[in-house]
């Protein structure tokens, strides 16, 4: 048998403790996510309203077939900034006509739908996750532009938006634009470069300069729809392949443009699985509050995959990692889990081959991190540490399958990089609200700091200020403990979402499934050298 047999008891103090940190946490992420789904608040909300127009997740909701879930991303981008928690745009996987698709929706009540850098930021990684899965992306327009006052973070990167356009137009990607109103100046360039353009009448602008700025340049007198109206659009200028007569209309010719795509999946739906053995809703209480506390990443994967099966690989050797097989809403995946926290060379030796006979098999990989780094000390360093941990992060960076990495609990230093971190280009990352990411703990930041203080006073011949270093410690530490938070990361677009632990198999489902849109094929050599 190889179903996990859980330990875990959800009758001790321990497993509650757990549980209602993990709720407190969830609470505070619910306002967060509130805020978010308020847009610009109420009166830009009803102004919105009163010209009989739809909410941005209304307009999606429409687009969507009827009772399917939508995979929302990074719906806290811009958290903690001087930006509106979303960024003024909602990105994330649906499903129209029975296709997974990649929709973008501006938020029109956020001032005026303008991209700040944290729009900017989301808009990119949403075409990065098209590109990379195939789905055929469907853009639904009403914006300002440019946020002006910020226009020197975003109007020299922001050129990528329509280079990616047409990228993915060249690899065979449907683009679709849906223009419900403001597309001017560089906005224009959104339906001019996408496949398929639909505008709603009397409320589609679509124009390089507008009256003004027409009079301006030229004197010539005009209007907004002679300038860039649906209806111009539709009869004389030829930029809009259809004419809608309002949003609802324009919607379900959205559809009837996707369900002509013939964009066909590239690996079928392996139909119904079993669930898992356990009550995801376990999930709430497994990791500690505390996350110096261990755990066992068992647990969680009894709850998130396919009848709780589980065939573990190398379970003797290098056992701070948990390596193995297993298949999740029918899709195979191989698992690597941080079991006790550090990584050792035993345990970056066996995650290099695992990560290869995943690449061998076709097989995507799976990452949940709870990884407080790479050992240190002298004894680590004398066996090779460095060679090990570059071992597996080569192994990482080189890996063809797809990646998801999830972050449960700490997710620190280099391990971060090991265990596909953002960086080495996972399909989807997502946190848990118990998750913290940085270079190093608090703790340990504010003592290396404290140390390289006190020997540079030291070399210097100065007294060391002791009361001055307890409060530069005490400061430091709540820094860095506050930058490694999930909400702040998630705000900073380093994740795609912090996420319920009792949706994980959801969620993971969900993104599975995008991921399979596209071919895919493990590297059976193209490693970098390992060092040994
Ligand atoms: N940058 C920064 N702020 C912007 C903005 C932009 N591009 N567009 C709109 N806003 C702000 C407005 O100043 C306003 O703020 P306030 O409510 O604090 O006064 C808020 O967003 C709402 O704008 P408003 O004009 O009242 O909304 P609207 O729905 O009536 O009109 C637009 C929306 C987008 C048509 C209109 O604001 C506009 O024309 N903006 C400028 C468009 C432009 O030329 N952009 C440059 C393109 S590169």
């Amino acid at each position: 048998m190889t179903v996990i047999e859980t330990t875990l008891d959800t009758n001790t103090p321990d497993f509650r403790a757990n549980r209602d940190a993990m709720l407190a946490r969830l609470t505070d992420l619910e306002a967060e996510h509130a805020k978010a789904l308020a847009g610009g608040g109420e009166k830009y909300v009803a102004r919105h309203r009163k010209r009989g127009k739809l909410l941005a997740r209304e307009r999606i909701e429409l687009l969507l077939d009827p009772d399917t879930p939508f995979l929302e991303l990074s719906p806290l981008a811009a958290w903690g900034s001087d930006y509106a928690v979303g960024a003024s745009l909602v990105t994330g996987i649906g499903v129209v006509e029975g296709v997974e698709c990649l929709i973008t929706a501006n938020d029109p009540t956020v001032r005026g739908g303008a991209s700040n850098p944290w729009s900017l930021k989301k808009a990119l990684r949403a075409d990065d996750i098209a590109l990379a899965n195939r789905l055929p992306c469907i853009s639904l327009v009403e914006s300002g532009g440019a946020d002006l006052p910020s226009q020197k973070e975003i109007f020299i990167p922001g050129g990528a938006i329509f280079r990616d356009l047409t990228r993915l137009s060249a690899a065979g990607i449907p683009t679709v634009a849906v223009v419900f109103g403001n597309s001017t100046a560089g906005g224009a360039y959104i339906p001019g470069m996408s496949d398929h353009v639909i505008m709603v009448k009397e409320r589609a602008k679509v124009f390089l300069g507008g009256p003004p700025l027409v009079k301006m340049a030229t004197g010539e007198e005009s209007d907004d729809e002679s300038l860039g109206g649906a209806e111009m659009h539709a009869r004389v200028s030829g930029l809009a392949d259809y004419f809608a007569v309002d949003e609802p209309d324009a919607l379900r010719q959205a559809r009837r443009v996707v369900a002509r795509l013939n964009h066909r999946k590239a690996h079928a739906d392996p139909g119904p699985a079993e669930p898992p053995k356990y009550d995801p809703e376990e999930l709430l209480g497994v990791v500690p509050g505390d996350l110096k506390v261990p755990f066992d990443p068992r647990e969680v994967i009894a709850r998130l995959v396919d009848g709780s099966d589980f065939d573990e690989f190398k379970p003797l050797y290098g056992t701070s990692l948990a390596t193995g097989w297993a298949s999740l809403h029918g899709y195979p995946v191989g698992i690597l889990a941080n079991a006790q926290g550090v990584l050792f060379s035993a345990e970056s030796q066996k995650a290099a081959q695992f990560i290869q006979l995943a690449n061998q098999r076709d097989i995507p990989l799976l990452f949940l991190h709870n990884t407080t780094g790479y050992m240190v000390g002298k004894e680590y360093e004398q066996g090779g540490i460095i060679k090990h941990g570059a071992m597996m992060i080569n192994a990482v960076s080189n890996s063809r399958v797809p990646h998801i990495s999830v972050l449960m609990g700490a997710s620190y230093g280099a391990g971060h990089y090991g265990m596909c971190g953002r960086a080495y280009d996972p399909r989807f990352l997502f946190a848990w609200p118990s998750a913290k990411s940085a270079v190093m703990g608090p703790q340990q930041l504010a003592g290396v700091l404290s140390i390289v203080a006190r020997q540079s006073a030291a070399a210097k011949g100065l007294p060391y200020d002791e009361e001055g270093d307890a409060a530069l410690r005490a400061m430091v530490e709540q820094q860095i403990e506050s930058e490694s938070l999930p909400m702040f990361l998630s705000g900073r677009l380093y994740d795609d979402g912090v996420i319920d632990p009792r949706d994980t198999r959801t969620v993971l489902g969900l993104a599975l499934s995008a991921i399979h849109t596209a071919p895919y094929e493990g590297a059976r050599g193209g490693f970098g050298v390992f060092r040994m």
